[in-house]
């Protein structure tokens, strides 16, 4: 059986956790005035015979849902199944049993442990913040008849593609989500406008980063994804900005789109690029998911496939001595920008029980001689320090083999987290002091992990689209970690507050003005709109409320989520 206990750090990044008792706790009562969305058992919940009648006009592909852990419980579900459940807990750890389900997600610290597999046959077994019902949808016209059913009956909505988010943005207590997972065309095609000529993919919603990179490869391309294979393209990814191994060499995922087909909140289907509905284009290109509208396709940029590098590097803490580890660690990380100048992605991570490892760093059209060359002042304090280590590193003639040998396989969140995008002029002016952060967090149990791109690409035009410019002099994305308990929420709310509260506040300080990546953050992040959004907020906002004037797409600190608050039942209610 798969146990929280165990779970190593490479889990950290595909997964990380929070719990929804997220809001701001408020006064309101539960209340079904229109002030809140309303709710199952409100009399303004949709009659059974309104669901049959709504299932009928889109075709059968209404579901409701069943927790995926109800096989572990006794409840209105269903119930006890010893073998189901063991064969669940066994597959818990794995993306794939959320994302093929309609209603799962991967940060179980929103899921409230409602219906926790990992709990006692009869503890509860309940919806709690999952999604009511879920559209399996195939089209925008799937879209825009689950967006009439909302504004109808008043509904809390809920767009969902994989579950991957971090931050809780893909669930939502007593909502009726579009599910986009099975919109997976993929079509090559020559792009043309005034802004762009060349070769371009155009991709379903439920596209799966994998599946894109497959695609491109097998015509002789490549693009610009995770760098876990199964986050979603056109989602939270695209949208959230979007990093990964291509993002050095050919800028963050944001900057390749080109195209995107979306439904408004007003069930109206848009075009948005760089000639129309601009101002829609620029706020999907970055400006976060799950606000503006529900995505239908996105078309990008694709480049020809190239020769790449990559390598893996690990050694122990425990074992070695405590300042020969902080000098190599240090040393990689003094020398970690000159990888992203070379066009160079990486992921490196450590704490005091596994060590240091980097896995891997991926190097598009970079010689494998000039990737060992970058890594040689850390492998010498290795040699130096007499500190064992594993080093593996190699060159492919296509970006898509050296991804498939090289990229360690993503688990879901078993973490709670904080992030802080380090700028460039960290490491002229305190890296020292960012050391000893760091060696304060280790010593306090945390794990510290970074994705690193040079995301700022600087002959991209800065308003193009919404990615934050301070963003783009970030060096890396530092992420700090604690594991999650898997049955005390009450201890995990404790955890996080901690992570709120004492230890982000320490890279907050020593990195004035600098930004959070919203894809990989502490969904109570101080200050969100500016962490996240930076000066582009008020923009943005303008462009929600026009698209979406009603507010029917809500996401946890998405653009204008400060005007909802969750209930004591996780209810949504407008703040005024
Ligand atoms: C294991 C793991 C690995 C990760 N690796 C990376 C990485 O390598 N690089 C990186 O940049 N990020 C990474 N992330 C973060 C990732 O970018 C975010 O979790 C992102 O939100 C996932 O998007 P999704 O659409 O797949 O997920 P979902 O959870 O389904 O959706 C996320 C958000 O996007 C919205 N959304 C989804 N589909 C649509 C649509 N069609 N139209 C409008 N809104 C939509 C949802 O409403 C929600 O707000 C990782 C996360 C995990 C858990
Ligand atoms: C909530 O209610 C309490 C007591 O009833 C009151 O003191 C407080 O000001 C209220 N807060 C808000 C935000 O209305
Ligand atoms: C919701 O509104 C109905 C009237 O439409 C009322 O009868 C019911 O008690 C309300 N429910 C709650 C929880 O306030
Ligand atoms: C919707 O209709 C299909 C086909 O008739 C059925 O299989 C499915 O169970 C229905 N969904 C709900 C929620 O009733
Ligand atoms: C989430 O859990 C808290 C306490 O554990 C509870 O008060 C709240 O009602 C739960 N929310 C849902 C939607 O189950
Ligand atoms: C969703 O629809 C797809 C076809 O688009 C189908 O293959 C799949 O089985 C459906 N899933 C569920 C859970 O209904
Ligand atoms: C990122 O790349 C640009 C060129 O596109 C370069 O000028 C800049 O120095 C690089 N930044 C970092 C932190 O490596
Ligand atoms: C290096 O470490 C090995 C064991 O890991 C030990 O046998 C050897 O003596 C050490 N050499 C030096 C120079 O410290
Ligand atoms: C390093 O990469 C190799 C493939 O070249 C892989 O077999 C190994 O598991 C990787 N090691 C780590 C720690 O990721
Ligand atoms: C090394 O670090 C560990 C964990 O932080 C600590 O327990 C130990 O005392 C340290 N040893 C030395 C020699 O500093
Ligand atoms: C960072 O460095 C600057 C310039 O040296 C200094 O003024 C500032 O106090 C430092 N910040 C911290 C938190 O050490």
């Amino acid at each position: 059986m798969f146990s929280y206990s165990s779970v190593s750090l490479f889990t950290l990044l595909c997964s990380a956790l929070s719990y929804p008792s997220v809001f701001p706790t408020s006064n309101s009562t539960n209340s079904n005035s229109t002030k809140c969305r309303c709710f199952p058992g409100d009399d303004c919940w949709p009659s059974q015979e309104e669901w049959n009648n709504f299932n009928k006009t889109v075709g059968g592909k209404l579901i409701a849902t069943v927790p995926i852990g109800s096989v572990c419980h006794n409840s209105d579900f269903g119930s006890f199944d010893e073998e189901a459940c063991r064969t669940l807990q066994g597959h818990w750890p794995y993306p794939k049993t959320h994302f093929e389900s309609s209603s799962s997600i991967m940060a179980p610290y929103f899921t409230n442990y409602s219906c926790n597999p990992f709990s006692k046959p009869d503890a509860q077994c309940t919806m709690g913040n999952y999604v009511s019902y879920a559209v399996n949808a195939t089209g925008t016209e799937d879209y825009q008849d689950t967006i009439a059913f909302v504004r109808k009956h008043n509904i809390r909505m809920v767009i969902r593609n994989t579950g991957h988010d971090y931050l809780g943005k893909s669930t939502g207590a007593g909502a009726l989500a579009i599910w986009t997972h099975h919109m997976k065309d993929m079509e090559l095609i020559d792009y043309k406008s005034p802004s762009y000529t060349g070769k371009a993919m155009k991709m379903g919603a439920g596209v799966q980063v994998w599946e894109s990179y497959k695609f491109t490869h097998d015509h002789g391309y490549t693009n610009v994804g995770g760098d876990c294979a199964t986050v979603g393209v056109a989602g939270g990814y695209t949208q959230g900005g979007g990093h990964g191994p291509g993002a050095s060499k050919f800028g963050p995922a944001a900057d390749q789109a080109l195209e995107w087909e979306v439904v408004t909140g007003t069930g109206e289907v848009l075009t948005a690029n760089q000639e129309q509905n601009q101002d829609l284009y620029w706020a999907l290109s970055g400006g976060g998911g799950g606000t503006y509208g529900v995505v239908s396709s996105l078309t990008v940029k694709v480049y020809p496939d190239l020769k790449s590098s990559a390598a893996n590097l690990t050694f122990p803490f425990e074992g070695t001595n405590n300042e020969s580890f902080w000098d190599a660690v240090e040393t990689f990380i003094h020398e970690s920008p000159s990888l992203m100048e070379s066009g160079c992605f990486a992921i490196w991570s450590f704490d005091a029980k596994e060590g240091f490892r980097l896995w891997p760093t991926n190097c598009p059209g970079l010689p494998q001689a000039d990737l060992q060359k970058i890594l040689s002042p850390t492998l010498e304090k290795l040699r130096q320090h007499n500190i064992s280590h594993k080093f593996m590193i190699d060159e492919f003639d296509t970006f898509y083999s050296s991804y498939q040998t090289f990229n360690a396989r993503h688990e879901i969140s078993t973490t709670i987290q904080g992030s802080r995008l380090i700028p460039r002029s960290v490491f002229d002016t305190n890296f020292t002091q960012l050391m000893s952060i760091y060696r304060h967090y280790v010593a306090a149990g945390l794990s510290v992990a970074a994705t690193a791109n040079n995301e700022s690409m600087q002959n991209f035009p800065p308003t193009t689209n919404s990615v934050d410019p301070v963003r783009r002099q970030a060096v890396f994305n530092s992420m700090m970690s604690m594991p999650l308990h898997p049955t005390d929420h009450a201890i995990n709310q404790a955890r996080y507050a901690e992570m709120t509260n004492t230890y982000l506040p320490l890279l907050t300080n020593l990195t004035p003005g600098a930004r959070a990546y919203m894809n990989e953050a502490d969904y109570q992040q101080p200050d969100w709109q500016k962490v996240f959004y930076g000066e582009n907020y008020a923009r943005l906002l303008g462009v929600k409320d026009k698209y979406d004037p009603e507010g029917i797409f809500f996401a946890v600190t998405g653009v204008g989520s400060e005007q909802w608050f969750q209930d004591r039942d996780s209810r949504l209610c407008r703040v005024r």
